[in-house]
């Protein structure tokens, strides 16, 4: 079943295989412990912005049930598990520090600790505190500077604990579905305030890193970007194609060298934020790993005159229920890619999944469509990897289904099945894959 990975790097134990979660997306709990609201929270209150007005919560009562969500990874031989510990619930509007909050990430890097598992620790995926948007969000430079003291305290709290530390999850959604389509919170829609969101998010990631140097010195540091490759659909949609890419490197080129892509920002040039002396290098900072982010390609076509393109929709692919293009070579082709562009630190798959419409029939999930997706690109990853890549690990999006951003709990990408009637977890039959898989490699 797996035998594309003969004499393969994933085959060595050492290569870590892990799964990821995000904490709005499971915890619920969201007014236990005198956690704040965040922007998810008042997101989800407004008519239309979320599926079905979903909300996070109750989602997968992680907060509660985390000792058997922990057990349940270490017994699918997983030796990884990236969380996301919630700003909401370390820092109080007025400042200071949470107890609570600390104590509850100190129970589940316990269990976690208790059962070998690597951690790898996002410091922000998405649940800023609403105090803080109250004062501007990501808008206002200020929020850099508050996110640097909120890493100090996680960091000197947990120190070496945490094996990985990355600063932030995806700042490309944050800024540009946050802020200039305004599918996600906080919901605006401008491309002035996208762009100087950006910038703060990437002052925030700088500003983090020798702080998390400092308080956990044999940790490694680095960040988790998304990349969606661009296709051009025919011959004269090359340029465009190549210019909506440039917006793969929006992150990841200031942070390697602390420029950011020339033509977009050209392009954009009358709602470029400001860039104060010194900025640039904060951002360079120099990081110990890459987190990438990987789901499907983008097929850019012209759209009027030059750069300006749209995104179309190939009828004869598959696709997964959330509507996105499945096309495992993309995959490979940024890796490649990516290591020929820039003087990379190792990488790590930090997410790629597959949103299945999953159904329970005799107690079990038979969701192929998720264990052809997950062989597929592990294939690119192995073809990488062989190709010179530095490819150390690889999570799964997502140990469990979970709150879907805009798509509230219709869209499922666990490779655990939750009936969020009674909270039961089920394997699918990808779990079991992943299972046969790492167990036959501690043989
Ligand atoms: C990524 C997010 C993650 C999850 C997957 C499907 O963009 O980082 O939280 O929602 O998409």
């Amino acid at each position: 079943m797996y035998k594309f990975l003969k004499d393969s790097k994933l085959c060595d134990p050492k290569f870590l295989f892990g799964v990821a979660t995000a904490s709005y997306q499971i915890e619920g709990a969201t007014s236990v412990d005198e956690r704040c609201p965040s922007i998810w929270d008042t997101f989800c209150a407004k008519p239309g912005a979320v599926y079905k007005q979903h909300n996070g919560d109750v989602a997968c009562d992680h907060y509660h049930l985390y000792q058997d969500d922990v057990n349940l990874i270490a017994s699918l031989g997983m030796g990884a598990y990236r969380l996301s510990i919630a700003w909401p619930r370390i820092i109080k509007f007025d400042g200071s520090i949470n107890q609570k909050g600390l104590d509850f990430y100190d129970r589940v890097i316990s269990a976690l600790e208790e059962k070998n598992l690597t951690i790898m620790a996002t410091l922000y995926h998405w649940d800023l505190p609403q105090y803080l948007d109250d004062e501007g969000g990501w808008l206002n430079r200020e929020t850099a500077y508050k996110y640097a003291e909120y890493v100090e305290v996680v960091s000197s709290y947990f120190g070496d604990r945490i094996d990985f530390y990355a600063t932030l999850n995806e700042p490309w959604c944050s800024a540009f579905h946050g802020y200039r389509d305004g599918k996600h919170a906080p919901g605006i829609t401008d491309d002035r305030s996208a762009f100087l969101a950006s910038h703060n998010l990437l002052l925030a990631h700088g500003l983090a890193v020798p702080i998390l140097r400092k308080n956990a010195p044999s940790s490694k540091h680095g960040i988790v970007l998304n990349f969606t490759p661009a296709y051009p659909a025919n011959e004269s949609a090359k340029d465009v194609a190549d210019f909506a890419d440039e917006y793969n490197h929006w992150f990841i080129k200031p942070i390697m060298e602390g420029e950011y892509p020339e033509s977009v920002y050209q392009h954009y040039i009358d709602v470029m934020p400001t860039i104060e002396d010194g900025d640039m290098g904060i951002i360079n900072a120099k990081i110990d790993f890459l987190g990438v982010n990987n789901y499907s390609r983008g097929v850019i076509d012209q759209d009027g005159q030059y750069p300006n393109y749209k995104e179309v929709h190939l009828s004869d692919v598959e696709r997964t229920h959330i509507g996105w293009e499945v096309y495992p070579e993309g995959l490979l082709k940024l890796l490649t890619d990516l290591n020929q562009t820039y003087q990379l630190p190792p990488i790590y798959i930090t997410e790629n999944g597959a949103a299945v419409d999953d159904q329970v029939v005799d107690g079990a999930v038979e969701d192929e469509q998720r264990c052809r997706y997950y062989q597929n690109h592990l294939s690119s990853v192995d073809q990488a990897i062989r190709k010179g890549v530095d490819i150390r690990g690889y999570f799964a999006w997502s140990l469990m289904d979970n709150f879907e951003w805009a798509e509230g709990y219709k869209m499922r990408f666990g490779i655990v099945y939750v009936d969020y009637k009674t909270q039961k977890r089920i394997p699918k039959r990808s779990a079991l894959w992943f299972k046969e898989f790492l167990d036959s490699r501690q043989q």
